[in-house]
């Protein structure tokens, strides 16, 4: 049990110290590991280790002993983890257990390359590699954060790495002997910051017997709203090159509220399901947090769907196992109407919900959900048709002031045509998760109330808004 002020309850957190970064996420038998960046030493970001945590359901986690520490050769920024099932690097020593490996960047005062270590015990110990590096620096100052999974298809390990502003992609067959493949990015997408912490993902398209390639790529500074953000290019990997099929000027954002950040797909799972961590580098040093500093966002399932406006885009759904999480009955209410003269206030359940509205007409200029915390201080989500966008608002949300780039309006477009049909919200101690339409929009911000009362009202300016259903739902934290 935590019970410190702002401690997120249902999302993992570090017991103490600071922690960026989700990292080497993997399954393997029945467990699925989270390493992390990590700090033991103190609440700000410092010389970075891996940290580790295990779960069974992805919502309950288990912190375990850090993973891998610095050495003569660097930091351990960020990476991946796979199982080398076939034991193509030859590292197996366990008759019992597949090998797994970790693929990270070793930060060095001179400069950043590839390097690997190894588990024979189900990630229980590690050892690194006696001739790390795997890839040495060719020259490039930004090089680092290699994320690998095997393509059946050409029968090799792929690794794309962020190079500044370019996603480079290798190819190896045992994870140790890497041949540079090719290189994306330079005049595509968004390069107000530097890119980091790729992804290169297959997914099914919902409804179409079809699967297209998503990369991932996270980019600081450079966001919509200020900050990391990340950003993705749907397109085709034949094994060597990642052809976009967007225009070079598209830019498309996973998540562009303020808080999710540096997001990466599990390895060796059936669907892909990612988590990213609820921060930002503006500041995230600054979070009035202690003894821990950051937390993670709630696992979501990752895929694509052609929208109305035919296009494809990445769809992201809190994981099912969320569910677990529920006390009691939803509490719903049908046929609610909102207009300027009377706003809704749901049932009080605490401040853990999980909020669903389904809309039946929303014939308003604007219209939103305003989260009190207490009688001072509220966090508003208003949908503005007028102008075509919604708005996480956290100006007046409870403290604010640790940091000059905290305070924010963060805005995210609409979508032409059906409008706003679904919104779903979890909502906990220190931070809220909006998904709009099945997981069409999404934003993630943090925040710091400084009382847990929570009363949630549903409220319309310049018109109307029927819901066929509102649902409020009050969940339990995870410790
Ligand atoms: C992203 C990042 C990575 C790097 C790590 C260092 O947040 O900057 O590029 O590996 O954090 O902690």
């Amino acid at each position: 049990m935590y019970s410190e002020q702002f401690r997120p309850q249902f999302h993992f957190s570090p017991k103490e110290n600071w922690m960026n970064d989700p990292n080497g996420l993997v399954y393997y038998k029945g467990e699925y590991h989270l390493f992390y960046q990590y700090h033991p030493d103190s609440t700000i970001w410092g010389p970075m280790h891996w940290g580790h945590a295990v779960s069974k359901d992805l919502i309950h986690w288990e912190e375990l002993p850090i993973a891998l520490y610095p050495d003569e050769l660097g930091q351990i920024f960020s990476g991946s983890a796979v199982v080398d099932k076939d034991n193509t690097s030859g590292l197996r020593t366990s008759e019992e257990e597949d090998v797994i490996v970790a693929i990270f960047t070793h930060h060095g005062e001179d400069n950043e390359k590839q390097s690997i270590a190894y588990s024979n015990d189900r990630g229980r110990s590690w050892a690194k590699y006696k001739g790390n590096p795997v890839i040495p620096n060719p020259g490039i100052k930004d090089f680092r954060d290699p994320k690998v999974f095997w393509h059946n298809e050409t029968n090799k390990w792929i690794m794309s790495l962020a190079c500044g502003g370019e996603i480079q992609f290798y190819g190896s067959p045992n994870l140790i002997d890497w041949e540079f493949l090719s290189s994306f990015g330079k005049n595509y997408g968004a390069h107000g910051g530097v890119w980091e912490c790729p992804d290169l993902i297959e997914m099914e398209v919902k409804g179409e017997n079809e699967k297209k390639w998503v990369l991932i790529v996270s980019i600081n500074p450079g966001g919509p709203n200020g900050g990391s953000v990340v950003q993705y290019f749907i397109g085709d990997f034949d094994g060597k090159t990642f052809t976009c099929d967007d225009s070079n000027e598209t830019v498309r954002w996973a998540d562009p509220g303020r808080d999710f950040y540096a997001a990466v797909s599990w390895s060796n799972v059936e669907k892909p399901v990612w988590i990213g961590w609820m921060s930002n580098w503006q500041y995230a040093n600054d979070v009035p947090t202690s003894p821990w500093r950051s937390a993670m966002s709630i696992p979501r399932e990752i895929s694509l769907a052609k929208t109305s406006e035919e296009e494809y885009k990445l769809i992201q759904k809190p994981i099912k196992q969320l569910e677990q999480l529920r006390v009691n009955e939803p509490k719903e209410e049908i046929n609610v109407v909102v207009n300027e003269s009377n706003s809704y206030t749901l049932p009080k359940v605490g401040s853990l919900v999980e909020l669903d509205l389904q809309v039946k007409e929303a014939k308003a200029e604007a219209w939103g959900i305003r989260i009190n915390h207490g009688d001072k201080k509220n966090t508003g989500i208003t949908f503005n048709l007028k102008e075509n966008e919604w708005i996480i608002d956290r100006m007046n949300s409870g403290l604010v002031d640790f940091s000059a780039e905290f305070p924010s309006k963060d805005a995210a477009t609409l979508f032409a045509g059906q409008g706003v049909q679904t919104v779903k919200v979890f909502l906990d101690t220190a931070s809220l998760e909006v998904f709009l339409n099945e997981g069409e929009s999404v934003m993630t911000d943090i925040i710091f109330p400084t009382e847990n009362d929570v009363r949630i009202e549903l409220f319309a300016t310049n018109g109307e808004v029927i819901f066929h259903k509102v649902t409020v739902t009050k969940l339990k934290g995870i410790w």
